[in-house]
């Protein structure tokens, strides 16, 4: 029995997958632009994840872009059909490697069309719509316009699912009176914690929340409290704080991102670390210290 097990499921839509999934952008080049250092070493990480029993991968064909997709295409197509791969549009890449907010209508169709042809499916199981009013964290405005592409492009048959993405309760309850939203994906963490009582109210409606950047980012975390907690059960910071998410709420679904083998093996091993009460007690104070 794959370690993934022990990390129980969640349903995004109608498709249930294991809580411990895989975020695919560390996979691009440096800054999530180009290819990868070593392309190998990318098809190694993700046939060695699904064979772990990880059956949710994230993704955007904005990662590269196109890189990331045409990496998950050749390692892993044919699909197996429990594989739930989500992506996100919202975003093109200019030369230099920015990112360019891309939400008329000609761009979304285009960017599902691109992540169709670039995974190699017919349909896309789940469609995040990243909302970027403020680029790096949640801003309000309406998502009508965006929101109803995606929706006719559900209605065409070219997309089962739809979620948002950096977004604020205000949007998700806009949101659901355009089209079904399966999930929630924005930024938290141990240190990270703005999204305490939407993940609590999207628990309640059953619908899955997605944290980016689990592990901190770019920079992963660093945090006193984390090692002394980790070095106390024999576990790792890293693994301590995938632990942390699992047992935050029951509707938290992880995707770590890493290119590495290691590090792979060691974040889907958090599946099977339980954590005493008193270590979440002390974890919950994280977020204090780094506010
Ligand atoms: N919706 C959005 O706006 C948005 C934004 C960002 C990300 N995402 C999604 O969220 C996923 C996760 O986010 P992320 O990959 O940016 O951040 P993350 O999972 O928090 O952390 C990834 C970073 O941690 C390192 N790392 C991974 N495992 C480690 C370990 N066991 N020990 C030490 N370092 C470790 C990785 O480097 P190595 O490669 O060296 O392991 C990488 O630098 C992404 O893959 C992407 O699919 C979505």
């Amino acid at each position: 029995m794959p370690i993934t097990n022990q990390s129980g499921t969640f349903n995004i839509g109608d498709r249930k997958v294991r809580r411990l999934g895989y975020g695919a952008m560390q996979l691009a080049g440096p800054g999530v632009f180009g290819p990868p250092r070593d392309h190998d070493a990318a098809l190694a990480v993700l046939r060695e994840a699904v064979a772990s029993g990880v059956n949710h991968i994230d993704t955007s064909d904005f990662y590269g872009p196109h890189v990331t997709n045409q990496i998950i295409r050749e390692a892993l197509h044919p699909y197996g059909d429990d594989l739930v791969i989500v992506t996100k549009v919202g975003a093109r890449r200019g030369t230099d490697g920015s990112w360019i907010p891309a939400f008329s209508r000609q761009e979304l169709t285009q960017a599902v069309h691109d992540n169709l042809r670039n995974l190699g499916l017919d349909v896309l199981d789940v469609v995040n719509l990243r909302i970027a009013f403020d680029l790096h964290s949640p801003a309000e405005g309406s998502i009508e316009a965006p929101l109803t592409v995606l929706a006719d492009l559900q209605r065409q048959g070219l997309i089962r699912h739809l979620g948002l993405s950096n977004a604020t309760s205000k949007q998700v309850a806009e949101g659901r009176g355009i089209t079904e939203i399966v999930c929630v994906q924005n930024q938290y963490n141990l240190a990270h914690r703005n999204d305490d009582r939407l993940i609590d109210d999207l628990a309640r409606q059953g619908t899955a929340y997605v944290p980016f950047f689990p592990l901190g980012g770019f920079t992963p975390l660093q945090s006193s409290t984390l090692s002394n907690v980790a070095a106390r059960l024999g576990a790792t910071p890293m693994q301590v704080a995938l632990a942390w998410l699992l047992r935050r709420a029951p509707n938290i679904l992880l995707i770590p991102g890493t290119s590495s083998l290691g590090h792979l093996r060691e974040n889907l091993a958090a599946a099977g670390l339980a954590l005493p009460d008193d270590a979440v007690e002390e974890l919950n104070h994280m977020a204090d210290i780094a506010a």
